[in-house]
């Protein structure tokens, strides 16, 4: 059986990889603080395993607990494959530096970027001791390689991702494992987080004006063809670990 674990699968890209993944006859394992009642409705119509986990990824504590009892339950079920989606994440703070609060900055790179670190060392470590091929795919941004103003935290966590992934990557080609990591940016989707953003202050974040004119003129992506387009890479066994995929790739 294969097991796609999936962060912030409660809605926008997260909620479309689940419901691909189950459509794919992947079990799915979502974890977040709230739970979306038509995944579970739709691994019960599939008839396939499924599970929710309310976790805050940004407790520490709280991740170790609940992603150590979900790869004891997985890997118990002697899976061949694990697909772990790290995609849960938040933008905020938007403010400039030197108007930040502490707390926003913290909890920031702890969901985007720690969890993930966190996730990702408990699936790898538990794989080797097992003959499971673990897939890790880890949700990044373009805002990894662009400095944007007012995102200083968030391009921060996710540039960090990009290098996780990377480093990460180089360790087990050279211990030989069959296990891949690569990164995805996922574009401008029309999710709940470009709400966020376009509700941000023009003091805060320079570039306001052009993201709600993204909105304007329709040009948001659509959560599930990113989705589509980033499960069809992952299946066919054509990504490359290290490597990070921009949605541009995919789509043309
Ligand atoms: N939207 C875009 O244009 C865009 C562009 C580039 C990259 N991305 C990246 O794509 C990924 C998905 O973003 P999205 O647009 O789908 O965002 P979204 O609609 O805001 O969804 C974010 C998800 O993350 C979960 N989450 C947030 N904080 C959490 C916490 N403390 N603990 C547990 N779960 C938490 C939320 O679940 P709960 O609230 O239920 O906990 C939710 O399921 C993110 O990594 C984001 O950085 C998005």
């Amino acid at each position: 059986m294969r097991y796609a674990i999936i962060t912030g699968a409660s809605r926008g890209l997260g909620e479309a990889i689940a419901k691909r993944m189950l459509q794919e006859q992947i079990a799915v394992v979502s974890v977040s603080r709230t739970e979306n009642e038509e995944i579970r409705k739709l691994a019960v119509e599939k008839g396939l395993f499924y599970q929710h986990y309310s976790c805050n990824l940004s407790l520490e504590k709280e991740v170790q607990e609940v992603f150590m009892e979900i790869a004891h339950c997985i890997y118990q079920k002697n899976p061949h494959e694990i697909y772990l989606f790290n995609n849960a994440g938040v933008i905020e703070p938007i403010e400039t530096v030197g108007n930040l609060d502490q707390t926003p900055i913290i909890r920031n790179i702890q969901v985007n970027l720690i969890a993930p670190i966190l996730i990702t060392n408990i699936f790898l470590k538990k794989g080797g001791q097992t003959g499971t091929t673990v897939h890790a795919i880890n949700i990044t941004s373009g805002a990894a390689v662009r400095s944007i103003e007012g995102w200083s935290v968030y391009c921060s966590a996710k540039a960090g991702l990009n290098m996780f992934t990377q480093t990460a990557a180089l360790e087990q080609a050279e211990m030989k494992t069959n296990n891949k990591i690569i990164a995805y940016s996922p574009g401008i989707m029309d999710t709940k987080m470009q709400e966020t953003i376009r509700s941000s202050s023009k003091e805060a974040f320079k570039e306001l004006e052009k993201f709600l004119d993204y909105k304007e003129e329709n040009k948001l992506l659509k959560a599930e063809v990113v989705a589509n387009a980033l499960i069809d890479l992952v299946l066919n066994g054509s990504a490359e670990s290290g490597k990070v995929y921009h949605v541009s790739d995919l789509i043309k």
